[in-house]
């Protein structure tokens, strides 16, 4: 049998659990494969932080990441340091060294992929990458195989663990964001520096990577509207209980007439849709697509175990191509010239929510730009649903009752959005 030998960058959430599930399937991997691993080195940041970690017996710990990548014995690295640089050189280098590579680097696939990804296809070795996305969802296989006949027009996706583990601990166990952000951070689900998670960064990069998949289009991060979920209040999820729906952190992509529509950010879901069921750390992503319809894949959306197991799924793809000298074929080779539109800017439906007090009642009749189709009130919010309009009308009614009331706030309500061809330019 082939023992393959591979090396490791990072030893955080992620790296233990990589080492940890291919001890634990070592012998299941020998049954199903013709090769084995063997994990020769590790290189993490800060050696002493990691004494008493479990490593195989034999296997080097380092802080010089040249020790991995530079080795000649090791054909594969996998990459789970995170950040943009240095996690760019090193996989670089890694790969001018002729190394396979495995990533679970989203910021860095959505800002430099395609380059790294062209190093790599043309140092004929493999670069995948499915757990950057919506940790042990295998949705970048399934969209890269399964659904490569089919024609997909629209992907909605709840698609970071931390932003949705916060919402659903403040809309359920009544926590405060700070308390639901901690909780989320000891369990190991947000970033080393949180900001991403909760901002729609993490999620913009994410959905940049499953839109090159899905619609062969590759967006940059300017492309996408976005938004965060760290000025969601009490008030906000409430009231739209109350109206029957739920408000999570989504990001969509929409093609429409060849034009890719996209989104991240705070929506008002229908408490009807399967989306608005998914809680904590679970993510979604729904996809409508014309031979299919609509299919939905849920699963845990980071963690240790179920983001080790896409890297492993990586690491039995790229064994295999190693034993029949396949190294070198695109994990996704769908291109078509990117034609980015803003689908915060079409005509759509807004949840208005307003906090405070006094006679919030009065508000619908104040505003004349909407005729509300459902309102809600309680001693401490008001909060009504708008037909469909246009984001000049909704700057008109904000700026109205901005004047009379303090906290003032508008989430799109998810599929509401009228996508229109662009004007043609001639
Ligand atoms: P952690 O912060 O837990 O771990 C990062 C690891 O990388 C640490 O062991 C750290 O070393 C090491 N490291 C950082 N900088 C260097 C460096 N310059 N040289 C060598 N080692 C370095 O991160 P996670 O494990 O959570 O995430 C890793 C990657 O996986 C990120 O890209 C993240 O976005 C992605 N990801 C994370 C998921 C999750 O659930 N956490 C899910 C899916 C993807 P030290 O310990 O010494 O500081
Ligand atoms: N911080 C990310 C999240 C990890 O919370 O979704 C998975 O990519």
């Amino acid at each position: 049998m082939k023992t393959i030998t591979i090396g490791l960058l990072g030893l955080g959430t992620v790296g233990k659990g990589v080492v940890a599930l291919l001890q634990k399937q070592a012998p299941k991997i020998s049954r199903t494969q013709d090769f084995q691993f063997k994990l020769k080195s590790v290189a993490v940041h800060n050696l002493a932080r990691h004494q008493n970690d479990d490593l195989p017996a034999g296997t080097i710990l380092t802080d010089k990441v040249a020790t991995v990548v530079d080795d000649p014995e090791i054909q594969i690295v996998i990459e789970a340091m995170g950040t943009i640089e240095p996690a760019k050189v090193a996989i670089c280098q890694a790969i001018l060294n002729g190394k396979s590579i495995i990533s679970a680097n989203k910021d860095l696939l959505a800002t430099a992929g395609p380059e790294l990804l062209d190093l790599a296809k043309t140092a004929k070795v493999d670069f995948f990458y499915e757990a950057s996305v919506a940790g042990g969802i295998p949705i970048l296989r399934i969209l890269s195989s399964s659904l490569e006949t089919d024609q997909i027009t629209q992907i909605t996706g709840i698609i970071n663990g931390t932003a949705n583990y916060v919402l659903t601990a403040m809309d359920r166990k009544k926590q405060d964001y700070a308390t639901a952000l901690q909780a989320a951070q000891k369990l190991g689900y947000a970033e080393a520096d949180p900001t991403n998670d909760v901002q729609g960064i993490d999620a913009t990069y994410k959905l940049i990577i499953l839109s090159r998949f899905a619609f062969g289009q590759s967006l940059r991060c300017a492309d996408v509207p976005s938004q965060g979920i760290t000025a969601i209040t009490p008030a906000q999820l409430q009231s739209a209980d109350q109206l029957g729906l739920k408000i999570k952190l989504l990001a969509v992509a929409k093609e429409f007439n060849h034009q890719l529509f996209s989104f991240v950010g705070p929506a008002a879901l229908p408490a009807a849709e399967p989306l608005a069921h998914v809680n904590g750390v679970q993510n979604a992503i729904a996809i409508q697509s014309d031979a299919l319809g609509e299919t939905t894949y849920t699963g845990p959306g980071a963690g240790a175990a179920p983001t080790a197991n896409s890297i492993l799924s990586d690491l039995l793809a790229t064994g295999d191509d190693i034993v029949k000298g396949n190294c070198g074929r695109e994990f996704n080779s769908y291109r078509r010239p990117a034609r980015a539109r803003s689908l915060a800017a079409v005509p759509q439906r807004y949840l208005i929510t307003i906090a405070g007090t006094g006679n919030l009642l009065s508000i619908a009749s104040s505003v004349p730009t909407a005729q509300w189709e459902r309102q809600v009130t309680s001693n401490h919010y008001w909060s009504g649903l708008t037909p469909v309009i246009t984001q000049a009308q909704l700057n008109t009614l904000m700026k109205k009752l901005q004047k009379s009331h303090q906290q003032v706030a508008a989430l799109p309500l998810a599929n509401s959005w009228q996508t229109t061809p662009a004007p043609v330019t001639v």
